[in-house]
This record gives structure tokens, C-alpha cells and sequence, in this order.
């Protein structure tokens, strides 16, 4: 161990300390930081039984810095369990930041790979784009979750394709076929994002494969890009920056969504049209992974980086940022959809049952489960001032109350009609599953008192209370 890694594992002792542990808005279901500031999911994996989620970590600085990995696991994706850091940033291939990676399992080890972020201090003389940074590839292992050995350097940027520039990174690997697939995120040096995939015999040594990149340029910059195969569909998911124009006008600054894929990746293969994963205000760098049981779940991080229209309440009081719920993705009648994990299921408590309408006062945690909507009625409003409603084909969720809303205003996406409504709130996130996980809408919001109004006149309504 460094001299700097005592220190760093000092530091983050005190600011957790010292962390406020009581405050309003904290959640009680999402993952949010023991102190400081929160983004990616990273490492996700079920290992040996234990569910584990690593998220990139400042622990210092709520409103960002120096990222390292933080380490929850748990038994059931609800209650969560700190593990501390597993990874710091004190490497010279690492020393910026230990930048997003994923896990991979086999044979017993847990395998992280992620990307070691360097920045050279010299801000007149480069860019950071081509110049002044390096991203490299590195590898720890582990074969008990909670020990992992000596940092491993894999790759380098004079490793990967000279025509990209320094910005490749957020490893995630799979097997197929016996060999081993490494997608990492890349922007070329003519700005256009792409993903690029690297083979490997052994999963240490490794060599440029192929790219992957849509026909007409789509944004400049690809982050955390994943990839997996769902009820026989293929996705290509990735966190998209750069995306112009009118349809990206009233959106996120950056974007997060997923392409299916025709063929083969790895050979002939042709990608549908992008399509969101979320379309509220807080989505960003999922990652997914494989349940014992079979199942995928995707945990994206509830936030928005480089986000100028919108704040966070939670920064006055020491942290900011959270994860979503874990969601399991699956594919029915052709369309790919997202729900919370079944897990949740154990922990609901019937407090009402109705119908057309429902008001109630009573709790901050809750699932309002809203069914057999007829004729596309549906209009609700969640603590003093988030709308959630459906009118002229369109789905919006917009905020009636700046101090709830911090900012954000309004987000939509079109549809023909409204069945079923499933909202999810905690004490400050609200996500709200639409036709059965055909659309997600995602948001924090700072709720002083608790509610909820829906109407939905003929729909069946059901209201849990969801325990600890
Ligand atoms: C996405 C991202 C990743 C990077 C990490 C750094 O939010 O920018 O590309 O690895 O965050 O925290």
C-alpha cells in the first residue's frame, strides 16, 4: 500500500464520518453516497450469491472530483450494505481517477476491468481531447468480493486504434464462444462517437477486434456502452454525447439509450434506431448484469452530468446523486421494457385500493400501481407540484413548483395510448414505469411534504407502502 492510498483511505474515513446521516431527501431504496458525490454504476455482478455495486465515488467533494469506486453489496438488491472503498486512485495509470469499468465472472473470480483515468496538468498547452490525458485499461481480481489484489495495467491509448482520440474508456467484457470481448466507449479524432471492441484468449491480453458504429454519424462521443442479448433480442446499449437537432432539442444534454442489433456484432450486423432507456430528467450510464436466476438488471446512475438547467437540494446538505432502482429488463410483444426488480414485491404493504381516483397524504416511499386505465385518462401530481399526465398522445411529467423541481421543467415522449401507470417514489426520486415498462420516466425531486393525487377515471389504483 502507498503512502497515498493511507491517506486517501484516512480522508475518506473522516468526510464519512463526519457526513450527515439524518438530513432530509436522503433515500431509503436508491443508493446514494455515504458522503460526497455519486455517478456511475460500475462492477455490477451477483458473486457467489452476494449482489455487488461499485459506483464511482468523490468522497470529498459533493459537487464532485477525484473519482474512486465505492463498494455496496447485498442479498436482495433492496438493503444494501457499505463495504468502503475497494478502489482508489493511486496509481500513476490511475492517479485522475478511476474512471467506470464493469465485472466479469469466472471460475470463482470476480474480474473488474475499468478505465485509469490520467489528466496532465498543463491546461494552456492541451486539449484534453488529443492531448494531456491518457485512458488507460486495468484489471483487479478478486475471489472473495472483498480483497482485490494488485492493479493490473492492460492497455494503453497507444494500444487502441490511432485514429481515436485520447477519450476511450468504460470497459465491459463478455464471453462468447470460448473467447473473451472487451466493448469499450471512443470518440474519433473527426468527432464521431463509436464503440470499439477488443479479443482476448486469456482476458488479460488483448487485441483490437472490431468497431461498431451506426451509418450516419450519431453524437461525438460514446460512453459506458454495454452489450447483451435479453429474450432472444441484442442490445447495444451506450451513453450518448453530441446529439443535435430538433429531436434532441427538449431533451437531456446528454442522452442514454440502446440499439438492437440484427446479426452479429462481432461480424455482419446492422443497428435498429436509437431508443431511450428513460425519458425523465435523471438517466445516465447504466450498467447491466446477469442474476443467478437468469434475469438482467440494469441500474442506471439517477443523474445528468454537465447539466446547467437543473440543481440538486442534497448538495447544501454534503452529498448528491443516486442510483435508480435496480430494474430488471425484459422483452414482450417485441418491445424492449423495464420494471423494478421482483424483490420489491416482498416489501410492498396494501395501504389503498381503488378506483378512478386516489388522494392521499400518507407516504413518501410508496408504489402507485395504476391499471385497466380506460380511454387514456390519467393525470396525477406527486407531492406539491410533479405532474405526471397523458394528453393529445403524448406522455409528460413537468413541474408546477420550482422549489420541488430545482429547475427542471418539463420531459415528454409520444404514444398512442396509456394502459398502466406504475410510479415509484422515494424520499426525493420519483420513476415512473409506463405500459408496462414500455417507457420510463425518471426524475429526483425535493418533495417538503408528502402526496399524491391520481385520477384516472374507470383504472383500477393501488397504493403500497414499501418497507424497510
Ligand atoms: C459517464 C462517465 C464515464 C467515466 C466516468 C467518470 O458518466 O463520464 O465515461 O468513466 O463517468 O466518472
Amino acid at each position: 500500500m502507498t503512502a497515498l492510498t493511507n491517506d486517501l483511505i484516512k480522508l475518506t474515513a473522516d468526510a464519512e464520518r463526519n457526513a450527515d446521516r439524518d438530513g432530509r431527501f436522503r433515500q431509503k431504496l436508491h443508493l446514494m453516497p455515504p458522503a460526497g458525490w455519486l455517478n456511475d454504476p460500475n462492477g455490477l455482478c451477483q458473486f457467489k450469491g452476494i449482489y455487488h455495486a461499485f459506483f464511482q465515488y468523490s468522497p470529498f467533494n459533493a459537487e464532485g472530483g477525484v473519482k474512486m469506486w465505492g463498494h455496496y453489496t447485498s442479498h436482495d438488491m433492496i438493503q444494501w450494505e457499505y463495504q468502503g472503498v475497494m478502489l482508489y486512485p493511486d496509481q500513476p495509470f490511475d492517479c485522475s481517477g478511476v474512471y467506470s469499468g464493469c465485472a466479469f465472472i469466472e471460475n470463482g473470480t470476480m474480474y473488474l476491468y475499468y478505465t485509469g483515468n490520467v489528466k496532465l496538468e498543463d491546461s494552456d498547452n492541451y486539449d484534453y481531447i488529443n492531448s494531456g490525458r491518457e485512458s488507460n485499461t486495468v484489471l483487479v481480481t478478486s475471489t472473495d468480493g472483498a480483497y482485490f489484489g494488485r492493479k493490473r495495467l492492460l492497455m494503453k491509448n497507444s494500444d487502441y486504434p490511432a485514429d481515436l482520440t485520447l477519450h476511450v474508456r468504460d470497459p465491459k467484457v463478455w464471453k462468447e464462444d470460448g473467447t473473451y470481448y472487451m466493448l469499450q466507449g471512443a470518440r474519433t479524432k473527426e468527432d464521431v462517437g463509436q464503440a470499439v471492441i477488443f479479443r482476448s484468449e486469456d482476458r488479460i491480453h488483448w487485441t483490437l477486434y472490431s468497431r461498431v458504429e451506426t451509418k450516419k454519424k450519431f453524437g461525438y462521443m460514446w460512453e459506458c456502452p454495454d452489450y447483451f442479448e435479453v429474450d432472444g433480442v441484442k442490445i447495444l446499449s451506450a451513453s450518448v454525447q453530441g446529439l443535435e437537432g430538433d429531436e434532441w432539442k427538449d431533451r437531456n444534454v446528454y442522452q442514454s439509450g440502446y440499439f438492437t442489433v440484427e446479426g452479429d456484432i462481432l461480424g455482419e450486423y446492422s443497428l435498429s434506431d436509437y431508443r431511450l432507456w428513460d425519458y425523465g430528467f435523471d438517466y445516465y450510464a447504466p450498467q447491466s448484469f446477469d442474476t443467478e436466476d437468469g434475469r438482467r438488471i440494469q441500474i442506471g446512475w439517477m443523474g445528468m452530468p454537465d447539466c446547467k438547467e437543473y440543481t440538486n437540494r442534497t448538495v447544501e446538505d454534503g452529498w448528491q446523486h443516486c442510483f435508480t432502482f435496480p430494474r430488471e429488463v425484459f422483452v414482450k410483444d417485441g418491445i424492449v421494457r423495464q420494471r423494478p426488480v421482483r424483490e420489491l414485491e416482498e416489501r410492498k404493504i396494501l395501504l389503498e385500493e381503488t378506483k378512478n381516483i386516489l388522494k392521499t397524504k400518507k407516504c413518501t416511499v410508496y408504489e402507485a400501481v395504476v391499471s385497466n386505465i380506460s380511454d387514456d385518462q390519467f393525470h396525477a401530481v406527486l407531492a406539491e407540484g410533479l405532474t405526471a399526465e397523458y394528453e393529445n398522445n403524448r406522455f409528460k411529467i413537468e413541474f408546477k413548483n420550482d422549489k420541488v423541481s430545482c429547475g427542471r421543467k418539463c420531459r415528454f415522449a409520444e404514444m398512442d395510448h396509456v394502459t398502466e401507470v406504475r410510479i415509484l417514489s422515494d424520499e426525493s426520486s420519483a420513476e415512473i414505469f409506463v405500459n408496462d415498462g414500455e417507457y420510463v420516466f425518471s426524475t429526483r425531486y425535493y418533495p417538503e411534504e408528502p402526496g399524491i393525487c391520481i385520477e384516472a377515471e374507470g383504472a383500477e389504483i393501488r397504493l403500497y407502502e414499501i418497507s424497510e
